[in-house]
């Protein structure tokens, strides 16, 4: 009989093939459809995520898998709203494999729904479950981004912006171009990273999609050997991204990206490891006003009483829309004479919470566009009726149409007047109704 000990541990340990037992080691799940692994621990941006739960709007993870980053929710959840109504949906788990999601069935886990939903545009189901619940709080999407390429990330992208809710949080994670895939030593990382840096230098947007791991790991002798089981999870496309490669695309996207990084992901397999930058892990919050703004049916009036907070919201939209910095936005306000900005003393951290969601670079390109912005933007005072209303005229210089925020009942001449001395349409019949018929309704 063989004496146990660690001596023999290590020869039957030998005998299997390394990934195997890394695999089972790790409590790494194969998925059904060659997209890898369901990961051995919950997402490092799981914390994220949950916090993002307002009690109303529901959870959304798209790539359950197995429902790991679901099941840990769920339980989380429990025990923070445990007050509240345990038949409420309040995870939604999402996958394009069906196994996976009858998987998730199975765990008959309380408040959970499962949906079928394929990034980047088979979305159906998730966009009518979106729409009955408000919007989802928080989007957690771990490790799935890897599958699609940089048009397909950006598809994503916009159209995740639509079934967060107001307020709503993305949070994601990738593998990101310094990891490896087998092992420290790893001749499939390092090419990687060479053909990323190649791409970069001449120009590409993308410059690590559309890696075929496969035919790399079978070409190359990796440093684990991968067994025929776990080759059959590996997927043939693989891309790989930076965090500040995402978050510029989140931006794009009307995004305020709260944390960008390459850091260690736990669940990953340590021969992934690189340096603890292996995974690329981005949190993003959309703006609520912006976001509100974007859903809004056009031509849009923007009202309130004082035109403080029309004039912020207005400045937010515009400088977020033409990529102004603090600097450009703050040129732009004062050249528009914009009332919050320029002349209300207490609306001063109205003007500072503006600026807050800009970038703070400051970059001179930027500062002179602001000369011509494509837009007009006229104030005007109602001295006169002695409402003391401020009403702002902008117009659109491309399609020279424009819009009137908060009119005054009785200065329609004064305003049709101002839009016809700077050579604005008085409305396109065909689009909606012209500025004239507006102007009453508003008034
Ligand atoms: C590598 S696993 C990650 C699982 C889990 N999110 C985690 O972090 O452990 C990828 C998962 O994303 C799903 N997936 C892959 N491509 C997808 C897509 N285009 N849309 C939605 N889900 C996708 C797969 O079915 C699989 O469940």
């Amino acid at each position: 009989m063989p004496k146990e000990g660690p001596a023999t541990a290590q020869h039957a340990e030998a005998k299997l093939s390394q990934s195997a037992v890394l695999m089972a080691s790790l409590a790494l799940k194969g998925t059904a459809n060659q997209t890898g692994f369901e990961m051995a621990k919950t997402s490092p941006l799981l914390d994220s995520w949950i916090s993002a739960y307002d009690g109303v709007h529901p959870l959304l993870d798209v790539g359950c898998a197995y429902g790991r980053n679901v099941s840990a929710a769920v339980e989380r959840l429990g025990a923070r709203w445990a007050h509240a109504d345990q038949e409420g949906l309040r995870v939604v788990a999402c996958d394009c494999a069906q196994e996976h999601l009858d998987a998730v069935e199975e765990l008959r886990l309380p408040g959970v729904k499962t949906v079928f939903g394929k990034l980047p545009d088979g979305f159906q189901h998730l966009q009518e479950m979106a729409a009955e619940c408000g919007g989802f709080s928080g989007i957690l999407i771990s490790e799935v981004l890897h599958f699609l390429p940089g048009q397909g990330i950006e598809e994503a992208i916009a159209k995740l912006k639509g079934l967060l809710a107001p307020n709503g949080t993305l949070c994601i994670t990738m593998f990101s171009p310094e990891s490896n895939i087998s092992g420290a030593e790893c001749p499939f990382g390092q090419r990687m990273r060479e053909v990323y840096a190649e791409r970069q230098a001449a120009g590409d947007k993308w410059p690590g999609e559309g890696f075929d791991m496969v035919s790399i790991l079978r070409e190359q002798k990796a440093a684990v050997t991968l067994d025929e089981e776990a080759m059959k999870c590996f997927p043939s496309y693989f891309h790989v991204a930076y965090a500040h490669q995402l978050a510029s695309a989140l931006e794009d996207y009307g995004f305020k990206v709260l944390l960008a990084q390459e850091d260690r992901h736990p669940g990953h397999a340590p021969h992934f490891w690189h340096e603890g930058k292996e995974s690329t892990q981005v949190v993003a919050k959309m703006d609520m006003v912006l976001a509100a703004i974007e859903k809004l049916p056009r031509p849009l009036m923007l009202q309130c009483t004082s035109g403080n907070r029309a004039g912020a919201a207005l400045l937010l939209a515009q400088a977020k829309a033409l990529g102004h910095n603090r600097a450009s936005a703050s040129l732009l306000a004062e050249d528009l004479d914009l009332k919050f900005f320029t002349r209300c003393s207490e609306c001063g951290p109205v003007r500072d919470w503006v600026l807050q969601q800009l970038p703070a670079d400051n970059d001179e390109a930027q500062v002179s566009e602001v000369r011509n912005p494509g837009f007009v933007i006229e104030q005007l005072f109602d001295a006169h009726q002695g409402s003391s209303t401020f009403t702002y005229l902008v117009g659109c210089t491309q399609s020279q149409e424009a819009i009137l925020i908060d009119p005054v009942l009785g200065l329609e001449t004064r305003d049709l007047a101002l839009a016809d001395e700077l050579g604005f349409k008085a409305g396109d019949e065909k689009k909606g109704r012209p500025l004239r018929q507006r102007l009453k309704a508003a008034g």
